[in-house]
């Protein structure tokens, strides 16, 4: 059997069981389980925290932490804060105990507590190894705790259809106890500011209506009471871009902006033209 047939049978075989256990539970009303202990190898946790940019200034929390490996080398190599959780209390204990042993207790914790009860809007960085199921049932929590920008990244699985904005292949030695060339997947996500809805341009001048589907938006702009459809709509935490055809019809617009609670403001100008305007909108609905 090749490498990676291996690899997708373990996978498949790990999922299968686990899968019925998350069923399992669920029907007994017990807590879901994102899998069991499996660690993340050390050249995937540096290609997370390299992906995701990690700094001095960021706060990285791991759900189901294990060992509490990737928390402790965001603290060590990045000298970042943060903590992470797990069911697990002696993984936990293990985790504190290796704090206290490289010097970074001041900035990094664990606890036991299950991830559905765990407060994640502190999170400047969301790290995740969990089974497939599991980063789906979260994804709601997420878009609704996470700050705008804040980056996720997870080793192997993803969230289905909401898709990464960049995703990397990490060859590893070494995966689930056993040698071989591993070829692992760590993809990143940037939060997305929430714009789906009305917006107004400042005194009136336009009305945006957006429709929102994650990084990716649609909509129409309504000026003088013509409305055309709004294209290439993207935003990246809290910085969004679009065009637009010109009020006169001549050409399009490229809007840049910048959300802020219920406000947007930021550039815009013509295609090819160096000239440059103010714009902005407040949200009606
Ligand atoms: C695949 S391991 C990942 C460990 C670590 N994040 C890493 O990458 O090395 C998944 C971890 O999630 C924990 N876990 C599973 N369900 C959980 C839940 N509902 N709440 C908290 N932790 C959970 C497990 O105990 C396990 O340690």
């Amino acid at each position: 059997m090749s490498v990676t047939s291996r690899h997708s049978r373990i996978i498949r075989l790990a999922c299968g069981a686990l899968a019925l256990c998350v069923s399992l539970s669920a029907a007994a009303g017990e807590r879901q389980s994102g899998g069991p202990y499996v660690p993340t190898p050390p050249a995937i946790v540096d290609a997370m925290l390299d992906l995701a940019r990690v700094g001095p200034r960021d706060f990285v929390v791991d759900l189901g932490s294990g060992d509490g490996r990737i928390v402790l080398a965001a603290a060590q190599k990045y000298r970042a804060s943060g903590f992470g959780v797990d069911i697990d209390a002696e993984l936990v204990d293990q985790s504190n105990a290796a704090a206290r042993r490289l010097g970074v207790t001041d900035r990094v914790r664990f606890r036991q507590q299950d991830m559905f009860a765990t407060d994640v809007s502190r999170a400047t960085v969301l790290t995740l190894y969990l089974l497939p199921s599991m980063m789906q049932s979260l994804q709601p929590k997420l878009l609704k705790e996470l700050q705008p920008g804040t980056r996720i990244v997870s080793h192997d699985f993803d969230f289905g259809d909401w898709k990464p904005d960049r995703k990397i292949e990490v060859q590893t030695p070494e995966k689930y106890d056993t040698s071989g060339a591993w070829v692992s997947t760590v993809n990143l996500w940037i939060v997305p500011a929430a714009i789906d809805g009305a917006w107004s341009g400042e005194g009136g001048a336009f009305r945006l209506s957006i429709k929102q589907r994650y990084q990716r938006f649609e909509g129409s702009v309504t000026r003088n009471g013509q409305t055309a459809r709004l294209r290439g709509g993207r935003i990246e935490g809290t910085r969004i871009r679009f065009a637009a055809p010109r009020g006169d019809g001549a050409g399009r617009e490229l809007y840049t902006g910048t959300v802020k609670d219920a406000r947007i403001a930021g550039e815009v100008r013509g295609e090819g033209s160096a000239v440059v305007a103010r714009w902005s909108a407040t949200r009606v609905r």
